[in-house]
């Protein structure tokens, strides 16, 4: 079990998925056959983390909640907080402070997608380290639109910078930050950049300048799905359909792991396996408990 305290980061406009995101948050739309936020809320699970924060716009919070309730049905206790506009990732770690109560976090962002046969490993090594922050990074064709490492000659990180119109390394930062309990310290310290937002980057560097960032290699037999775009979305839902049905075995699913860890037994799967009767969904829940 982790010490560490969740973070979802589920606000934003969605503008580059308009108008699909015009009346439904982005985090909400469906990855093949579940809600894109189940995925991320799986990975901080699969780290052992029970106390989650979930960070929405204001608007957007009802449907979030009849989504994923109070989450005690997967074992889990989720505490609501609210972003009113999308001032930049940096500020979930202030909007958070209070829920955090000077400790340890993982966040992740609400439109990441990893899977991987290590995962759990990963996640592990990276929520046993306490002092510092730990971000992975991903090789990707396209690293102008994300978050990018610069390295020196012997691969060590030597920067982090913020979509880069010419790009240090093909090493994305990927959307989950493992940070020690003085993230929103730092956080507090960050001024707005250019395009007005309190950067992750920015926060990320002052780990960095301490010499107390690691940043881990997310290797090649990692998926680390975009959801940018339409198209990137609708290849992230038939990867996910692919591996389903080729495997028979569920990926992101919130029920799997709480059950797996304990967190919730026998009775309250079947009760979940029951409400979605009518679904293949339902009928694996059902099926893990002769597993
Ligand atoms: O996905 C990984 C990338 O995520 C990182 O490589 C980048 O360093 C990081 O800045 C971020 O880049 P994006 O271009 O994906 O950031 P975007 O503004 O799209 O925000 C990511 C998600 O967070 C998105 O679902 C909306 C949400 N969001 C964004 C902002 C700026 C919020 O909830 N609040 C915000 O203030």
């Amino acid at each position: 079990m982790s010490t560490r305290k969740g973070l979802i980061l589920a606000g934003g406009t969605g503008s580059r998925l308009w108008p699909i995101t015009l009346g439904l948050s982005k985090q909400l739309i469906p990855i093949y056959d579940k809600p894109m936020i189940y995925y991320p809320l799986s990975v901080l699970m699969l780290t052992g983390i029970r106390e989650i924060g979930i960070i929405t716009t204001p608007h957007d919070q009802a449907q979030f909640q009849s989504l994923l309730g109070d989450g005690s049905q997967w074992g889990v206790q989720i505490t609501w907080l609210v972003q009113p506009k999308p001032d930049g990732l940096a500020q979930a770690y202030l909007i958070a402070e209070e829920f955090l109560d000077g400790g340890p976090s993982a966040m992740v962002l609400g439109d990441n997608i990893f899977f991987g046969h290590g995962l759990p490993e990963l996640l592990a090594s990276a929520d046993a380290q306490s002092a510092g922050g730990t971000v992975f990074g991903y090789h990707v064709a396209d690293p102008e639109r994300y978050g990018v490492v610069g390295m020196d000659a012997e691969g060590r990180v030597t920067e982090i910078v913020e979509k880069p119109q010419v790009a240090p390394s093909n090493y994305a930062v990927t959307g989950l930050y493992f940070l020690d309990g003085s993230a929103p310290e730092r956080a507090r310290e960050i001024k707005p950049s250019p395009r007005g937002e309190l950067e992750i980057v920015t926060l990320l560097e002052s780990y960095l300048t301490e010499g107390a960032l690691t940043v881990e290699q997310m290797g090649r037999g990692y998926a680390w799905l975009d959801t940018g775009t339409h198209g990137s979305l609708l290849d992230a839902g038939n990867f996910v359909r692919t591996l389903q049905s080729r495997q028979g075995m569920q990926t992101g699913c919130p029920e799997e792991i709480a059950y797996g860890a304990g967190w919730i037994d026998d009775a309250q799967l079947t009760a979940l396996a029951d409400r979605y009767a009518k679904t293949e969904y339902g009928a694996y829940l059902r099926g893990l408990m002769a597993a």
